[in-house]
């Protein structure tokens, strides 16, 4: 490519940007109260299949009237995975993404995705193309007085131009990060509200703004607007370095609560975060938006289980954390919590067995009853 190219390159990205922009401050679509809420289990690459059926087998017996009721409904979404993303030569193809947008929640299981290359994240395609822009991660670590909400920005960030930087072979690369004020404006109401709906009093904003001075600079001026509609809820704002640090020290950890943070310093923190608690299998996600929410293990595939031919042994418990947070926000409040002390209980035998071995202790721990 010549200069020119790049230079044209540019442009269709800022212009789809804008539009993207433009588009954010349109009216929002009413939502309506449903009889039935359809669930959507999507089982993704790697360990995906394993823990998805423990995950299924916990849902059956968990929402088992409701299901023979028809108040709720399951859906089996299978193939969102690397070879037919690779074959379609789409990261979400057609069908799926059809039955996907069918389902009202869904619970999905890791999809892989290639390092390098120009093949989009399936996670990242599913965020955008259901306008998924709240990533939810609570750490919880009672012990520690420590009780944690990330409101992670989930749609733009350094993430919706990901895939389409620039190259000069064997002289430089680019990448593009845009941040926009409405983009902004939704994940800072929707963590002012978490608080004040949670009875916390206090948000902390994350950003790099002394360096990224145009996009984080924004990020940060909206969280202060937002703010304001909030006087009883205090404000404070540190840069992603020195939040992390903050996070391991014992004396600062529990003076936080929610958290507001564009995407990449979102996903790279609450690993952080997450490790505190007992690891990244310990925490579930939620990405929700206006319209659908998707629920997911924050690991990966894993595919280095499948290379040492121990994947049956893979942790379902991050899947069933996400399971617990999709039962609340359908508005199972108990179910949630009944789930969240089984698997604690579950967890705290420290026991190295099979996925399905798991599942089954799992689910005699809820015949007994917490
Ligand atoms: C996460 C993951 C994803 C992300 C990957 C799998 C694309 O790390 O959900 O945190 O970077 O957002
Ligand atoms: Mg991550």
């Amino acid at each position: 490519m010549n200069k020119e190219q790049y230079i044209n390159h540019f442009e269709n990205l800022l212009d789809e940007q804008i539009k993207r922009a433009e588009k954010l401050s349109e009216n929002k679509k009413e939502i309506q109260n449903k009889d039935k809420t359809v669930i959507g289990l999507v089982d993704g690459d790697g360990i995906g299949p394993i823990i998805l059926e423990s995950a299924k087998s916990v849902i059956n017996f968990l929402l088992k009237d409701e299901i023979d009721s028809n108040k709720i409904e399951i859906k089996e979404i299978n193939g969102l995975t690397i070879e037919n993303r690779m074959k379609t030569g789409k990261t979400l193809p057609d069908d799926i993404l059809e039955k996907i947008k069918s389902c009202d929640v869904l619970l999905k299981g890791p999809t892989t995705t290639p390092k390098g290359g120009t093949m989009e994240s399936a996670n990242v395609a599913l965020r955008r193309e259901l306008d998924l822009y709240a990533n939810i991660r609570p750490v919880k670590i009672p012990e520690k007085d420590i009780d944690w909400a990330f409101f992670r920005e989930n749609t733009e960030g350094e993430y919706v131009l990901g895939s389409k930087g620039i190259e000069i072979p064997g002289l430089l690369s680019m990448d593009f990060k845009v941040i926009t004020v409405e983009g902004t404006k939704r994940i800072a109401k929707s963590a002012f509200e978490y608080a004040k709906n949670n009875g916390k009093n206090h948000v902390t904003i994350v950003t790099k703004a002394n360096i990224m001075k145009k996009t984080d600079g924004l990020f940060s001026d909206i969280c202060h607007k937002v703010a304001k509609d909030y006087p009883d809820i205090e404000v404070d704002e540190y840069y992603v370095d020195i939040i992390s640090a903050h996070l391991i020290d014992p004396q600062m950890q529990s003076k936080f609560q929610v958290f507001v943070l564009p995407n990449l310093y979102g996903d790279i923190i609450t690993d952080e975060a997450a490790q505190l608690q007992g690891g990244v299998s310990t925490a579930g996600s939620i990405n929700a938006g206006d319209e659908y929410a998707m629920f997911e293990a924050i690991h990966g595939s894993a595919p280095r289980l499948f290379e040492e031919g121990i994947q049956d042994y893979a942790s379902p418990a991050s899947i069933l954390r996400a399971l617990a947070l999709l039962l609340s926000h359908i508005g199972f409040y108990d179910k949630s919590k009944i789930l969240n002390s089984a698997l604690d209980k579950q967890l705290s035998k420290n026991e190295n067995i099979k996925c399905t071995q798991f599942t089954e202790n799992l689910i005699n721990i809820l015949k007994e009853g917490i």
